[in-house]
């Protein structure tokens, strides 16, 4: 959700945080603000609204050469996203900052609490009353100070602490929200996603849930939050800052789209043999207790249920085990029944999603054996579960979620041939699977020089307020996706839905001009499909039809509009679908002028409930 930066060196601070901030951005965020040593007390200056504001803030006060700060960019959970709200928070004195991303659930009573005992509070959030416990324990040691306060809290955090009277140390805590520290040769940082820290070093270290650490210029002491020594492995972050720029394109999310092909390579990668062999180092760790597996339950939010959708029907296909998927927000709530021999499958991008991060949590704490399929390398969700594929997919920094939706369909086929090979799936039908996905990143470049037509059916529905996508089996889960990326960057209301559901209801809505989008491959299913548009057409639907070039051939007056993808296996074809989809909201988004990278409300890791 929020971004948090901190340095401390022999060089200005600000400059460092200020670029930290600029490439947290892409998380999402509604507010911003740094803290400094001040001449009384810390100067912290912060602004509602974007980065740009409290840019234009700090240059307006004294010029400040500060060797140490922290930083942060909001996502407002509790208090609306205004000045007072922002972080970093101080406490009475004016002496503790703090920035903070999560959410204390406890907040109110310990605010109430520390009124009692004569603090005052400036803000309607939960962070402050952080401030104010640490101002409470504070005699001399900051890390004492941190640890007593966190003792009181019930909920989630990732967290930095400054204290004037320890102007040479700066305090981060963990537990639940990513912390992530940076080495540097006389410098020492801390952010919550790396992104931030490319600029400065590579050499990392990733904070675990319940440790905490003492930054200094010359490094880092971590411990538990009992004050225990902890030995941490420094990682070298991969990502070049190149891969997290722009590349030339005039937005993230039209470049991540257009790194597909290479995308489904990395996935691909060390992975699957043109006959169709699997190899998983996930696997093999697992290998006994996946052949002992009955049933496979699939938690994920988003794109990464919408993904997991598809990729249970491969799954089911292949392996014919059964497999069923929730909504991470649903399953911790709802009770479910874990049987023995189940595995939990997490699937999220982020691997910080507190709802999926959660879910997980049940679930290993019920004893099931839980893998993951996960993007973000060194993730909390990463790092929880007994086994796990990574994406390699590189960072996504379009809020909406293009490659790595891309890449969690190619996981899930790699995943399922895997399965399917140690249950009996016939080697050939193996190894034509293996050649359609060789084949994939070069169908990809093809659908993606369809954007002539892709932006000739945008500029039709930019003028439209409700659409609606129809799939049927592995199509409807990319009807529901791509309704989802029409939403998040076009802020058009759009609807997928299985085509077989449209007599059973919605097609009430339909009527002069009404704007229907089908994925129309020519599958098993296709006559059904062709017949659900004859349907909405012939009740004044204007029909976008999908379709490889058999179907081209035979929809004839059904589709208004029709896109040809090139035929593949079945089970690849859905992720060729889904992209003349990504593109049409793209199109649609840039037609209507919005910002598509940071559409609005949203944030990319929706760390927090
Ligand atoms: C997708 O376009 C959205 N950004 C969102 O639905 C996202 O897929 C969801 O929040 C899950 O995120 P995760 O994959 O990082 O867990
Ligand atoms: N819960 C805190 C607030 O609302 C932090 C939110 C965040 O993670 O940005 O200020």
């Amino acid at each position: 959700m929020c971004g948090i930066v901190g340095y401390i060196g022999t060089r200005p601070a600000l400059p460092i945080l200020i670029r930290g901030l600029r490439s947290l951005e892409y998380r999402g965020y509604d507010s911003a603000g740094v803290a400094t040593p001040g001449t009384d007390g810390l100067r912290i200056v912060k602004a509602s609204g974007r980065l740009d504001r409290l840019i234009e803030r700090v240059e307006q006060t004294v010029d400040d050469t500060a060797t140490i700060g922290i930083a942060h960019t909001r996502w407002a959970t509790h208090g609306p996203p205004t000045e007072a709200n922002a972080h970093p928070h101080a406490d009475c004195s004016g002496a503790v900052a703090v920035v903070h991303n999560g959410i204390i659930e406890n907040f109110s009573e310990l605010k109430l609490w520390l009124e009692k005992s004569g603090h005052r509070f400036v803000s309607e959030t939960d962070t402050e009353v952080l401030a104010h416990l640490i101002e409470e324990y504070h005699e001399n040691d900051l890390s004492a100070s941190v640890r007593a306060a966190l003792r009181h809290l019930r909920g989630t955090y990732g967290l930095a602490v400054m204290h004037a009277a320890h102007p040479r140390e700066i305090v981060v805590a963990r537990l639940g929200s990513p912390i992530v520290i940076g080495i540097g040769t006389g410098e020492t940082l801390v952010a919550s996603d790396p992104s931030a820290l490319v600029g400065t070093t590579r050499n990392v270290m990733y904070l675990d849930d319940g440790e905490m650490a003492r930054l200094d210029a010359s490094g880092v002491q971590v411990t538990t939050l009992q004050a225990a020594p902890v030995e941490k492995a420094l990682q070298e972050i991969q990502w070049t800052e190149k891969e997290i720029e722009k590349g030339g394109f005039a937005h993230y999310m039209l470049k991540e789209m257009h790194e597909q092909p290479e995308t489904v390579r990395s996935a691909l990668r060390g992975r699957l043999a043109s006959d169709g062999g699997v190899t998983l180092g996930a696997f093999s760790d697992l290998r006994a207790a996946l052949k002992d597996m009955r049933r496979i339950q699939i938690i994920a939010c988003g794109s990464a249920y919408y993904a997991s959708l598809v990729g249970a029907q491969m799954i089911e296909r292949l392996a014919r085990i059964p497999v069923s998927v929730d909504l991470a927000s649903e399953y911790r709530y709802r009770e479910p029944v874990m049987p023995s021999r189940t595995a939990l499958l997490a699937v999220s991008q982020s691997g910080e999603t507190a709802d999926t991060l959660a879910a997980l949590r049940l679930a290993k704490n019920a004893g099931l054996m839980t893998m993951g399929i996960v993007n973000a390398v060194g993730s909390t969700i990463a790092r929880e579960v007994d086994a796990g594929i990574y994406n390699h997919a590189g960072p996504e920094i379009g809020v909406a979620s293009t490659k790595a939706f891309v890449s969690q369909l190619s996981v899930f086929l790699v995943f399922a041939l895997a399965l399917g090979r140690e249950r009996g799936l016939p080697p050939d039908e193996a190894e034509r699977i293996a050649k359609a996905l060789e084949l994939l990143p070069m169908q990809i470049e093809r659908v993606l020089r369809s954007r002539d037509q892709v932006a000739e059916w945008a500029s039709q529905l930019s003028e439209k307020r409700h659409v609606m996508y129809l799939g049927r089996t592995l199509h409807y889960p990319i009807a529901l996706e791509g309704a989802l990326k029409l939403k998040e960057v076009s802020y058009l209301h759009a609807e997928g839905y299985a085509s077989g559901e449209m007599k059973h209801g919605p097609i009430a809505m339909v009527e002069a001009g009404f704007p229907v989008v089908a994925l129309a491959p020519h599958d098993a299913v296709f006559e059904k499909v062709k017949n659900n548009l004859e349907e909405v057409r012939a009740r004044g639907a204007k029909t976008f039809a999908v379709t490889t070039p058999e179907g081209l051939r035979t929809l004839g007056r059904a589709a208004d509009n029709a896109l040809e993808i090139p035929t593949t296996h079945p089970l690849v074809q859905p992720i060729l679908s889904v992209i003349p989809l990504q593109m049409l909201a793209y199109e649609t988004a840039v037609a209507k002028g919005l910002d598509v990278d940071k559409p609005r409300n949203l944030a990319k890791s929706v760390t927090v409930e």
